[in-house]
């Protein structure tokens, strides 16, 4: 399995994603400054994955001294804002710096460099325990549509969504993946497709407009997606197209499946519309790897995630088990254990 993201002697190592499939490039951050900036161009993404990103960039900064620990998390936070995977690996790391006050400083730096590498081998643990518990929802003999990248590489590794789908497949499921393309940034046909096809799964790239035309064929078993941020009433922020995806599913009569650790889990927001929803550069609709596809002068709105109303949710797979309708008391109670 590809590695997302490793802590080395010379810093923080990642899969330059925005590279991918052409180019297998690995970027070295060297400090706290240089992970921040990866979060934000997306050479790392995938909300698992830049919460690990985020820890690790926390820890390098420490360890490299040249900020005060409140600017090194505030840089980090300032990245960014959608999915909340991101701001609860910056508080835990918080919590155990707060905890080492009156502590030697080679004794802080060694714990929190250790609590970043925990949090990336945790992530990876969360997403098989997930994929354990969402296996057995999975159609045999069935195609399952996916959207956006919630694999290896939008985590630790495993993946979320494509954890479960690489769970059924171990636990002997015929089943294929459609992937939608996910304009504007491609995270389908460039990172899902291949991811799944080393692992040997069939996988067929549609384009974002072709969803419907499947969901109503009857070829689709299921849809399975990741999340950035969940509410508490079972809201789903993801990437932008989820939305359309779960309404299209519905009229369809296909279930429709969230994958997301408790730490996509935001208790603290009474719904959806609460969730800060990221607003990309215009060049990522307007030009395709440079090129330019739309009509110079032409307005453009680039909103990296839309929020899926729960009404539209089957079931929301976690890594604490499964829940269901009314989301309201089946994550309160996931997350209170
Ligand atoms: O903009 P991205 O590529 O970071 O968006 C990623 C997604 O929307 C994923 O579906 C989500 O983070 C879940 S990843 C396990």
């Amino acid at each position: 399995m590809v590695e997302t993201i490793v802590w080395t002697d010379a810093g923080v190592v990642m899969i330059d994603q925005r590279r991918l499939p052409a180019e297998e490039v690995y970027v070295t951050c060297r400090d706290y400054k240089e992970v921040a900036e990866a979060i934000r161009s997306m050479v790392i993404r995938g909300a698992p994955a830049i919460g690990v990103a985020a820890a690790m960039g926390v820890a390098l900064g420490v360890l490299r001294g040249n900020a005060p620990f409140d600017e090194i998390c505030d840089t980090l936070a300032a990245t960014r804002p959608t999915a909340v995977n991101l701001f609860w690996a910056i508080g835990r790391m918080k919590k155990l710096y707060a905890s080492l006050a009156g502590e030697p400083a080679g004794e802080v730096r060694l714990r929190l460099v250790e609590e970043a590498q925990r949090i990336r081998r945790e992530d990876i643990a969360i997403n098989e325990a997930m994929g354990r518990h969402g296996a057995a929802l999975v159609p045999d003999g069935k195609t399952v549509l996916t959207h956006c990248n919630a694999g290896a590489l939008a985590t630790a590794g495993y993946g979320t969504a494509l954890g479960v789908i690489r769970a059924a497949v171990a636990a002997g499921k015929k089943i294929d993946v459609f992937a939608d393309e996910t304009r504007p940034f491609l995270q389908g046909a460039r990172l899902t497709a291949w991811e799944l096809l080393q692992d040997g799964i069939p996988t067929t790239v549609i384009t974002d407009n072709m969803a419907g035309h499947f969901l109503k064929s009857g070829r689709i078993g299921c849809v399975i997606v990741g999340a950035d941020r969940i509410a508490a009433n079972g809201d789903v922020a993801n990437k932008i197209g989820t939305y359309s995806v779960a309404v299209l599913a519905k009229e369809n009569e296909v279930p429709f499946y969230v994958a997301a650790p408790v730490s996509t889990l935001d208790l603290s927001l009474a719904s959806g519309g609460q969730i800060p929803i990221e607003q990309r550069p215009a060049s990522e609709v307007t030009h395709v790897f440079g090129v330019p596809v739309a009509a110079a002068g032409a307005r453009v709105e680039n909103p990296a995630f839309d929020v899926t109303p729960n009404r539209y949710v089957t079931a929301i797979i976690t890594e604490r088990g499964v829940a269901r309708a009314p989301y309201e008391e089946s994550l309160r109670r996931i997350v209170l254990g």
